[in-house]
């Protein structure tokens, strides 16, 4: 199964991947977390990244196609993969179109989160608090919400057009949304 997870900051999509993934045996791959890593061990990559991590903004398509289009061709992702937080912007829908055509594989459901405002702020100052993400501010979160609002919610119309989007309500208790996730990709044991 090849999955993309989509919705704004603090829409769970973190939390969400990784308990979805497990559940159907599918490797995780998470943009975020692959910049934060090589940000906390200094690789080129991360310096690269940092700076616009930082300010909320999206690192430029072309480093994150490059990395996405290296880490989809590792052995882990040929049984299947969920992506979280790839593709955010129309060049990158069109690169994983054209990753995922040189390696024989086509996306099953794109599924979007969806959360109110006021909940999303309340999360992500929640989780300032003890995570210490350097771009948990408050300045920082707001620029990351317009960001996903210009850039990345326009892709919700293209995957609706191709019959993959299915939105789902992100509100309410962990669990109660990963059943409603694995109910929506229509895979019994939600
Ligand atoms: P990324 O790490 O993906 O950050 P984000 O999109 O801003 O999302 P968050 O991690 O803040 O939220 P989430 O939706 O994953 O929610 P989470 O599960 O953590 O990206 C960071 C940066 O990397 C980007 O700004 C950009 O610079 C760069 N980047 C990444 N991908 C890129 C790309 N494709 N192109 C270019 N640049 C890219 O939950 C949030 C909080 O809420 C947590 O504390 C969690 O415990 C809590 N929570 C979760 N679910 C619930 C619930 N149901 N009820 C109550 N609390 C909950």
């Amino acid at each position: 199964m090849h999955l993309v997870l989509m919705g704004p900051p603090g829409a769970g999509k973190g939390t969400q991947a990784q308990i979805v993934a497990g559940r159907l045996s599918v490797t995780h791959i998470s943009t975020g977390d692959i910049f934060r890593t090589n940000v906390s061990s200094g690789t080129p990559l991360g310096l690269q990244a940092q700076r616009y991590m930082d300010a909320g903004e999206y690192v430029p398509d072309d480093v994150t196609n490059a990395m996405v289009r290296g880490r989809l061709g590792e052995p882990d992702c040929s049984a299947g993969f969920l992506l979280d937080g790839y593709p955010r912007t129309l060049d990158q829908v069109s690169e994983l179109d054209d990753i995922l055509t040189s390696l024989n594989k086509r996306l099953d459901r794109v599924v979007e989160l969806t959360v109110d405002r006021e909940e999303l702020v309340q999360r992500l100052v929640r989780r300032a608090v003890d995570s210490g993400r350097s771009d948990d501010t408050e300045d920082v979160i707001r620029r990351r919400m317009d960001v996903y609002q210009e850039q990345t919610s326009p892709l919700l119309q293209v995957y609706a057009t191709r019959g993959l989007l299915v939105s789902v309500d992100g509100m309410g208790a962990v669990d109660q949304v990963t059943a409603r996730i694995l109910d929506a990709v229509e895979l019994p044991g939600g």
